[in-house]
């Protein structure tokens, strides 16, 4: 498989090595755009390649840079750089939007798009490489390319560097992906640096800890200046906060000042992925043309960046893949139902609920109240006749209370047994025939969640949330024994969360 033949949506989709040839490949394109070596970088002339760009959200940098990238190399390009004027507007949705772009045969499809997890989903729907130019609040894997780029023409090196990222952490989507893409090298340090209310999701820094980054979070701005290699700036994304409240706290994270800057030590670059808000600015204007502002020379990096990347999606340069990426979803299918030994036991004394006396299925072991929802899934909510269900105190272990279902003439499919895994993992499935216990099964999460209908994902901004009508289904990795991911917006939750929308 040749590198970016599909495009990039998620960074996790880069070995380090694979970031490190994209850089390389950027720097030979930019010293071919310096030379003005027309045939060392117009490397698509006459051979009729279109790039689309679907802008949902306003841009300046990345849009602009796309475009310049694919000019440079020879493309042409079409699409829209805001929904206004498009069919969007009439309410189309973002799979038949990518199925034009589809279906007009274009060579690279270049989205941004204010939902978590929506670069993933336009990239299920076509064969064209899509490229992820943010999605939401989650990532932005080409600015990340771009600020790598910076940073290894600034200090010679991605390793062994301290790094502070400050501004709004919570829904900058330049520092997830650039903090994610940075502690794939060794001996990263990362001050993470903001308000209590935008602070770094825990799920990136616990995986880039999990790596072996040092993380130090703190809400003062200026801890780790001093010895910062690279302070990445932010702008505070008051388009992606629900109410004015959290805006007013948001607005306490400070703007880097020249006093600031004169603390900083030799070789230090003050970054940013701009556009800074004048209204609330992150870096003072005086600091523009300070020789330690790096984001000038950063922005302009994103046009040989993008030219690169577009050259390998377009196979007009061809680079194998090389090593691993880092994301690796945990499990297997089918590991969730695990047969168990039948041990008969005499009928108990005192347990209130009635036995199956002839043919059926009994839910054991349950997360108290999830039997009802249970009841309910499975479609027997209505037939108080064949179904019986409560909490009841488990007699090995009088402190621990349970959950029980019990569905008169019903065997489980294997859908069904997932559905019970991933209300309640721990359960267990006795199958009843002539009042007896012919087969019983212990029940894990699964390592995959898909397909089952009134499962939503807790995040608002995801994808897949009904109320966006994108028709997006939900998809769960598990990560552990309880513990899930979203696989379209990255948001870990715990099990117990799928169906809180439904109690
Ligand atoms: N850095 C960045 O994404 O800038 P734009 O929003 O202007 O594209």
């Amino acid at each position: 498989m040749s590198l970016l033949k599909n495009g990039l949506v998620d960074i996790h989709h880069l070995s380090t090595q694979d970031m490190l040839e994209i850089l390389k490949l950027a720097g030979r394109l930019k010293d071919a755009l310096a030379r003005r070596d027309v045939p060392g970088y117009q490397l698509a002339a006459g051979s009729d390649r279109l790039v689309a760009q679907l802008f949902y959200e306003s841009s300046t940098r990345t849009r602009a840079s796309f475009e310049i990238a694919a000019l440079r190399l020879g493309c042409r390009v079409t699409g829209f750089g805001s929904t206004e004027g498009s069919s969007v507007s009439k309410g189309e949705s973002l799979s038949h939007t990518i199925d034009m772009f589809d279906a007009y045969a274009c060579d690279a499809i270049v989205l941004r798009h204010p939902l978590d997890g929506s670069a993933l989903w336009a990239s299920e729907r076509t064969s064209v490489p899509v490229f992820n130019a943010g999605d939401g609040k989650r990532q932005h894997p080409t600015q990340t390319i771009l600020d790598l780029f910076t940073i290894l023409e600034h200090h010679g090196r991605l390793e062994n560097l301290n790094i502070v990222f400050s501004g709004d952490l919570k829904y900058g989507r330049t520092t997830h992906t650039l903090a994610l893409a940075l502690s794939q090298f060794a001996g990263n340090t990362f001050h993470f640096c903001s308000p209590s209310n935008l602070s770094m999701p825990r799920a990136i820094t616990e995986l880039v800890r999990g790596r072996g980054v040092k993380v130090i979070e703190s809400e003062n701005m200026k801890e780790g200046l001093e010895t910062a290699d690279i302070f990445y700036q932010t702008r505070i994304q008051r388009e992606r906060m629900p109410d004015q409240n959290e805006f007013d706290k948001a607005k306490k994270a400070g703007a880097f000042t020249l006093a600031m800057m004169e603390r900083t030590r030799p070789g230090f670059g003050l970054m940013h992925p701009l556009p800074i808000d004048k209204r609330i600015p992150g870096i003072m204007p005086e600091l523009d043309a300070h020789p330690k502002a790096l984001y000038k020379t950063q922005a302009g990096n994103g046009v040989p960046t993008r030219m690169a990347e577009l050259a390998l999606a377009m196979g007009l340069v061809e680079l194998p893949v090389s090593g691993r990426p880092v994301h690796l979803p945990a499990g297997s299918q089918d590991d969730f139902c695990r047969r168990l030994e039948i041990h008969e036991k005499p009928p108990r004394e005192g347990v209130s609920i009635r036995p199956i006396r002839d043919r059926g299925v009994v839910v054991d072991h349950l997360q108290p109240h999830t039997e009802s929802l249970l009841a309910l899934l499975l479609r027997v909510k209505d037939r108080r006749d064949v179904y019986r269900a409560g909490c009841v105190r488990s007699v090995a272990r009088p402190d621990h209370v349970k959950g029980i279902l019990m569905i008169e003439d019903r065997v489980l499919t294997t859908d069904e047994l997932r559905l019970v895994a991933t209300v309640s993992p721990g359960a267990r499935v006795n199958r009843i025939e002539n009042g007896r216990v012919v087969e019983k099964y212990e029940l894990d999460l699964p390592a995959v969640i898909s397909g089952v209908e009134s499962l939503m994902c807790p995040n608002a901004g995801c994808i897949t949330r009904p109320e966006h009508q994108e028709h997006v289904s939900c998809c769960f990795e598990k990560l552990d024994a309880h513990t899930l991911r979203c696989k379209y917006c990255d948001h870990i939750l715990d099990a117990s969360e799928l169906f809180g929308h439904l109690f």
